[in-house]
């Protein structure tokens, strides 16, 4: 396994619409197992491909939750290759946004509360459920990868200003890398 290096916004890259998989292949696999070593590293909760370099249509999610508030961390590694929605809720909620391409960087984001989604697994085995809460707003953002479009996105022009200013700033002092 290894860690890849993550884009960063403003790369091109990251605007590109993700190609889906046509069959779910031995590379493919090796490369899901870097996105889970890059992203644990980072650390982050959700990695789409296209932030490590491969504009194709595959997620990794891992909320890392503890079973019992104030408890370890419990992995629950998942994997979405192709997904889809297939329904959303009418209720948004917000939610404290972050993305390891626009680092250290967070906001809130309104978006469905629950979907139904549909994806293959790494085996190509296809995948249907209802998903909510903090999976489903995960799902929702790193869906949004694979059409080129960013957490920022969401924001007001002069909200997401702010961020990118901030985010130019801290490149500047080194808090972040350039
Ligand atoms: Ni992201």
């Amino acid at each position: 396994m290894a860690i890849l290096p993550i884009y960063e916004t403003p790369d091109p890259l990251l605007r590109q619409i993700s190609k889906p998989v046509a069959e779910v292949t031995d590379e493919h696999r090796k490369l899901i197992a870097d996105m889970f070593e890059t992203m644990y590293d980072a650390p982050g909760i959700g990695l789409a491909a296209v932030q490590v370099g491969h504009p194709i249509r595959i997620l990794v999610i891992d909320l890392q939750e503890p079973e019992e508030e104030g408890g370890e961390p419990v992995k629950d590694p998942r994997v979405f290759i192709n997904p889809e929605i297939l329904e959303t809720s009418e209720n948004d909620i917000p939610y404290t946004e972050g993305c390891l391409s626009v680092p250290e960087q967070f906001a809130d984001v309104m978006r469905p509360d629950r979907v139904k989604a549909r994806w293959l697994d790494e085996h190509g085995e296809r995948h249907e459920e209802e998903i909510d809460g903090l999976l489903a707003v995960c799902l929702q953002h790193e869906m949004d990868h694979l059409e080129g479009v960013l957490f920022i996105d969401h924001l007001s022009k002069l909200k997401r200003d702010m961020v990118l200013k901030k985010l130019a700033k801290m490149r500047k002092q080194g808090r972040v890398a350039a």
